[in-house]
């Protein structure tokens, strides 16, 4: 859908995420024609930079992080005249002034966005000098970044903050999953299938898994991850926003305030995790030294160069939903750093048959399994069970059937950026988290932190390069269940 010009004004613009995946995604829009021709991405940030070293740094980002094969050179050029840049403080009024008048030279009809790629210390005062300065008028976006808090309390705190300057409708809360190829396939599977829906419940489904599995270590980010956590930096935002989307009921429209309603209430049907249950329903671990992609890393520790925190860099959880359609069903839940690859997924296990009738016939019935994978090699799989071809007379054998978005439509995977940076001017919010989602799963977390606070769980200690500390295995095989072998 075709888009209104605008100015994209991204705060921290010659940061890690601008560098990283804002300009790529922006980058890869344009080059795919969905950029109208005045709009412009001004940078902005205290570091004293010309249009032209903005427009130098952009290039070398774009080198970085876009495949050689998609950057051409009239594109290239095409997006690199578009970028601005203006030295702002946000703790003062240096700069603002001259934002302004950029702003200004395209007519007060023109859509703004405002990305916050910066810390969330400084939401408030920049939101607070966008307003302050005369530039939040009606067409104006204010977007933030996750971590939105670190607990209830800031979370609120923060969204008071920037409630004061702009209304809800204008505040778009990014979780870069729900921009994900595999998530918004996950909504049209269950939605615009007649199939699963009448089965998408506590009769039919054994349980659910979803696990985020990074291979990366700190990533020069110790500075943030060491106070946040597995917990806090994966959990409260992506992993429950996939729960939220597996577990929910059918909105009445695919549109931003009937889904996260629904969410919500996802959300709000939560078992409390607190002191009380919190050692049997989560493992909580760090990683140790060991090696990645065949060479040896260091452990949380030497990595931080401080031996005293900690700080959890996996997590797994047994979460349930206490609701008439999710009672029962346990939604396993796991996400570490340093874990033997990089691979997200969802598995929905289904129940097994009631009665088999091939006692006597090679092969064993598995349960039926539908796989979605995150990444890499985005796709889904719905696992069933057929007879083993061929003239050997019965045989049973489990297979795939095989969904790949890649080979299926052999098209490039966007980044989920591309799509939510395009949302935003859109005006569309459906996949952005409403001030009520953020806070009620900081609901569910805070008692998490309390308990572990108050009972002195310390982390266990797992091999860098494998799948989490053995009381991971443990807390699902005690029910009778494995956790997903990814093939
Ligand atoms: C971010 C977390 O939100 O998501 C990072 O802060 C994590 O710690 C990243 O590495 C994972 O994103 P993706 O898209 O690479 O799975």
């Amino acid at each position: 859908i075709p888009v209104d010009p605008f100015d994209y004004v991204v705060f921290g613009g010659n940061g890690d995420l601008a560098e990283r995946k804002l300009l790529p995604a922006l980058y890869h829009r344009d080059r795919d024609g969905q950029i109208p021709a005045e709009s412009r991405i001004i940078g902005a940030s205290r570091s004293d930079l010309s249009d032209e070293s903005f427009r130098q740094f952009a290039a070398e980002a774009l080198t970085k992080h876009v495949k050689p094969e998609d950057i051409h050179q009239t594109s290239l050029d095409r997006f690199l005249s578009r970028l601005h840049y203006r030295t702002v403080e946000a703790q003062s009024d240096a700069g603002w002034d001259e934002l302004r008048a950029l702003l200004d030279e395209a007519g007060q009809e023109r859509i703004r966005a405002f990305y916050l790629a910066v810390g969330p210390s400084l939401f408030g005062p920049i939101a607070e000098r966008i307003s302050g300065k005369g530039l939040a008028n009606e067409h104006a976006r204010l977007v933030v970044e996750k971590p939105v808090g670190r607990d209830l309390e800031s979370a609120h705190v923060l969204n008071e903050m920037i409630g004061q300057h702009f209304r809800e409708e204008q505040i778009f809360r990014i979780d870069h999953y729900l921009g994900k190829e595999t998530v918004q396939n996950l909504m049209a599977l269950r939605f615009a299938n007649a199939l699963y829906e009448p089965i998408w419940n506590s009769t039919h489904i054994d349980h659910v898994q979803i696990t985020v599995g990074e291979s990366v270590g700190l990533e020069g980010r110790a500075g943030y991850y060491d106070k946040a956590g597995a917990l806090r930096d994966m959990v409260q935002n992506h992993i429950l926003q996939l729960v939220c989307l597996v577990a929910l009921e059918p909105p009445s429209a695919m549109d931003a305030d009937a889904l996260r309603d629904e969410k919500l209430k996802v959300l709000r049907a939560l078992k409390p995790i607190d002191t009380s249950n919190v050692e049997s329903l989560i493992v909580r671990g760090q990683y140790k030294a060991g090696a990645s992609s065949g060479a040896a890393v260091k452990s949380y520790a030497d990595d931080l160069g401080s031996h005293d925190s900690d700080t959890e860099t996996f997590v797994a959880i047994k979460a349930e939903i206490g609701n008439w359609r999710w009672a029962g069903v346990p939604f396993y839940l796991r996400t570490g750093k340093r874990l033997s690859e990089r691979m997200s997924e969802i598995v929905v296990t289904f129940r097994p048959i009631p009665h088999n009738i091939f006692q006597n016939v090679a092969g064993n019935i598995v349960q039926n399994q539908l796989v979605m994978r995150l990444q890499p090699n985005e796709g889904v799989k719905q696992w069933l069970m057929i007879k083993d071809p061929g003239p050997g007379g019965m045989r049973l054998k489990h297979v795939p059937l095989d969904m790949t978005f890649a080979e299926s439509f052999m098209t490039r995977n966007p980044d989920a950026y591309e799509r939510l940076l395009m949302d935003v001017i859109r005006g569309n919010q459906t996949l952005f988290m409403r001030r009520d989602e953020v806070e009620a799963a900081w609901e569910w977390i805070d008692p998490i932190l309390k308990a572990w606070d108050e009972k002195s769980v310390r982390p266990q200690g797992y091999t860098a390069g494998t799948w989490g500390p053995s009381s991971s295995v443990a807390l699902i095989e005690r029910d009778g269940r494995t956790w997903h072998e990814p093939d």
